[in-house]
C-alpha cells in the first residue's frame, strides 16, 4: 500500500542533531558527547513541559535554554563555544540517504512534508542548507499552534491541510516518543531507530522499524 503523504520529523530523523557538537568536539573536550546528549534531552524536556503547562516558547528559545543548562551540567565544556554551537544548529547536516529517498518517494506522486517542533526560521534554514527544499511540498511547524508534539493537534495539522485521513499518512521519526504520539493519532508510523535504542511504548508500536530511511520506499 502506498501513502498519500510521507511526513517526516526533522531533528534526528532528517537532520543530524549531534553534528553541531561533533564539528566542534576537539574544542569542547572529552565531555563533548555528554554535552550534546544533555542539550538534546533538555530541549525535548522543555518542549513537553511547556506543552503540558500551556506556556509556549518557540523551539529556538528552548534550544538556547537547553544549551545553557547543558553547559551548567558539564563544567569542563568551554562556554565560549555557545554562539558557535548555536550557529551550527542552523546548518545541520542531513543524513546521507535523505535526498535519494525523498527523490524516490516524490516520484510516486505522494506529498512530502516535514512536521516538526522547530520554529519556521530554523526549519527554513536547515532545509535550505541540506539542499532538500525543492523535494518538499510543505514544512509544517508547531509554531502556528503554540504547542509541541505529542499534542494530537500537531499531527492533525497534516490531515487538516491535506484533507486526508490519518491512515493515508506515513509518518517517520527517529524519536520513539514521537512515533507513539503519531501512532495514537492514527498515522502509519515508521520508527527510524538510527542509534539502536530499545523499544518503548509497547502499546503504541510502529508499523515498521528501520535503521535509516533507505528501506522506506519498499514499505510503500
Ligand atoms: C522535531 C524534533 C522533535 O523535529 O525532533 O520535531
Amino acid at each position: 500500500m502506498s501513502h498519500a503523504a510521507y511526513v517526516f520529523d526533522a531533528y534526528g530523523t532528517l537532520f543530524d542533531v549531534h553534528a553541531a557538537v561533533r564539528k566542534n568536539s576537539e574544542k569542547l573536550g572529552p565531555d563533548a558527547q555528554r554535552l550534546s546528549s544533555l542539550w538534546r534531552e533538555k530541549q525535548l524536556e522543555y518542549s513537553w513541559v511547556r506543552a503540558l503547562m500551556g506556556q509556549y516558547k518557540d523551539f529556538w528559545q528552548l534550544t538556547e535554554d537547553a544549551l545553557d543548562t547543558a553547559f551548567a551540567l558539564v563544567p569542563s565544556a568551554d562556554k565560549s563555544m555557545r554562539e558557535e554551537l548555536l550557529n551550527a544548529y542552523w546548518t545541520l547536516d542531513c543524513y546521507p540517504e535523505v535526498p535519494e529517498v525523498l527523490t524516490q518517494l516524490k516520484a510516486t506522486g505522494a506529498k512530502l512534508a516535514i512536521l516538526s517542533n522547530g520554529s519556521p526560521a530554523m526549519l527554513d534554514a536547515a532545509v535550505k542548507a541540506a539542499g532538500i527544499a525543492e523535494l518538499l511540498d510543505d514544512v509544517f511547524s508547531v509554531d502556528s499552534l503554540k504547542t509541541f508534539k505529542t499534542d494530537p493537534k500537531v499531527y492533525e495539522e497534516v490531515t487538516f491541510s491535506y484533507r486526508i485521513y490519518p491512515d493515508a499518512v506515513s509518518f517517520q521519526s527517529s524519536n520513539r516518543w514521537d512515533v507513539a504520539g503519531a501512532k495514537k493519532f492514527g498515522f502509519r508510523t515508521v520508527w527510524m531507530n538510527r542509534t539502536g535504542m530499545p523499544d518503548e511504548y509497547a502499546d503504541l508500536s510502529p508499523a515498521a522499524t528501520l535503521n535509516d530511511l533507505t528501506g522506506l520506499p519498499a514499505l510503500g
